[in-house]
């Protein structure tokens, strides 16, 4: 998987951007306020459809424009890719592969891949389980496309069934029981799947993170990943029924896949709560590290490497330990500051106020 050149029209602060990339490590330097994470945003855009900051989809397209384009030549198996996005402000993305219209913009993931690094990364760690259950979900999409469609059912469904409870108003009718049996229903079919699949990841991921952390921390310690989801024995349709009542009287779904959480440990002790900022660093570029490797494995193409202002944020050893870990493949670098010794770029980028010069 090679991503040879990227156009962008009025995407981000992006007016017009043309820009091409190194087979190997390209670096993307400027000042602060620039538009290098905007740049690597527009790879990750064709890649998942979304934005790695969790922006909306409105906020991608240059302010006064009505859409951003984002286009891309890649090549995958010796196949030549044309990529191509539209994002329209308030209204339906659209997206062409070879200049063929897809039916759906979802169908455009899965053609190319990519690992983020980011500063935020530490929510993964730090944060609440809502972001450790996206980077699992975002794994899986990476893995296949049908676990967008998946976790777009289950979201559905969770909607629904929580409209209806606060309709309901902790009040109980027959009518309201039918409906929920329906909800509950399907909930339970897309719960279980979407919950044994992440938990399956959860397995392949493992021993993964224990390697990359030894890889990236100073110091190796006993990592443990595990997927908790307390309704798993005794199955979603059942936990659903036994929670019905409390559901109805809060008004919201309390138990399901949507609050379940990837547990993680150093040493035997909750990494959340527990360990050191430095050692929950180290853990939030292993669960990046590891799910590269997990990606590369099962669909056999080797992700595009975003690391974006990573090293900044990094001792130098840490920097040095992260540099030395990172499979061979295609890298882009963004960085405010100088380059980490060992990164050696085979194209550099200089980015000012929205504008790309190769430098
Ligand atoms: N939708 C948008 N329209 C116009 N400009 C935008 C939009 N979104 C972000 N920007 C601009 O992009 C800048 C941030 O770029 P960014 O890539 O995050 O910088 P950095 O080089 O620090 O990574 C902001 O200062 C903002 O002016
Ligand atoms: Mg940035």
């Amino acid at each position: 998987m090679q991503l040879r050149r990227l156009w962008l029209t009025d995407f981000r602060g992006y007016r017009e951007a043309d820009v091409a990339f190194d087979p190997g490590l390209t670096a993307v330097l400027g000042p602060n306020g620039q538009g290098k994470t905007n740049l690597l945003e527009a790879i990750g855009y064709l890649a998942t459809l979304g934005s790695f900051r969790g922006a909306p989809a409105d906020a991608l397209v240059r302010v006064g424009a009505e859409r951003a384009i984002v286009r891309a030549e890649a090549e995958r198996e010796g196949r030549e890719l044309l990529l191509e996005a539209e994002i329209v402000a308030g209204g339906r993305n659209r997206a062409l592969i070879n200049k063929q219209p897809l039916k759906r913009a979802r169908d455009l993931l899965g053609a190319i891949r990519v690992t983020v690094f980011s500063p935020d990364d530490l929510t993964l760690v730090k944060g609440s389980p809502g972001e450790r259950r996206r980077y699992l979900d975002d794994v899986l999409v990476s893995l296949s496309p049908r676990y967008d469609q998946m976790q777009t059912d289950l979201d559905r469904v969770l909607r629904q069934r929580g409209a209806l409870l606060k309709q309901a108003g902790g009040r109980v009718s027959a009518e309201v029981e039918l409906t929920l049996d329906v909800f509950d229903a399907k909930l339970a079919a897309a719960g279980e799947a979407l919950a044994s699949a992440r938990r399956n990841l959860v397995a392949s991921l493992e021993p993964l993170l224990a390697t990359a952390y030894d890889q990236v921390a100073s110091e190796s310690a006993l990592v443990r990943a595990t997927y908790a989801a307390p309704w798993m024995d005794e199955g979603l349709a059942a936990a659903l029924v036994a929670a019905r009542r409390d559901d109805l009287r809060r008004g919201v779904s309390t138990v399901g896949p949507h609050r379940d959480e990837l547990e993680l440990s150093i040493g035997g002790l909750p990494a959340r709560t527990h360990a050191s900022q430095g050692e929950q660093r180290s853990l939030a570029l292993a669960l990046r590290l590891a799910a590269h490797h997990v990606v590369a494995e099962h669909t056999e193409t080797t992700p595009v490497l975003l690391l974006d202002d990573v090293f900044s944020e990094l001792d130098p050893e840490r920097s040095d330990a992260l540099l030395r870990s990172l499979p061979p493949g295609q890298t882009v670098l963004s960085t405010a500051g100088g380059l980490p010794a060992g990164a050696v770029p085979g194209v550099v980028l200089q980015v000012r106020a929205g504008a790309v010069a190769p430098g």
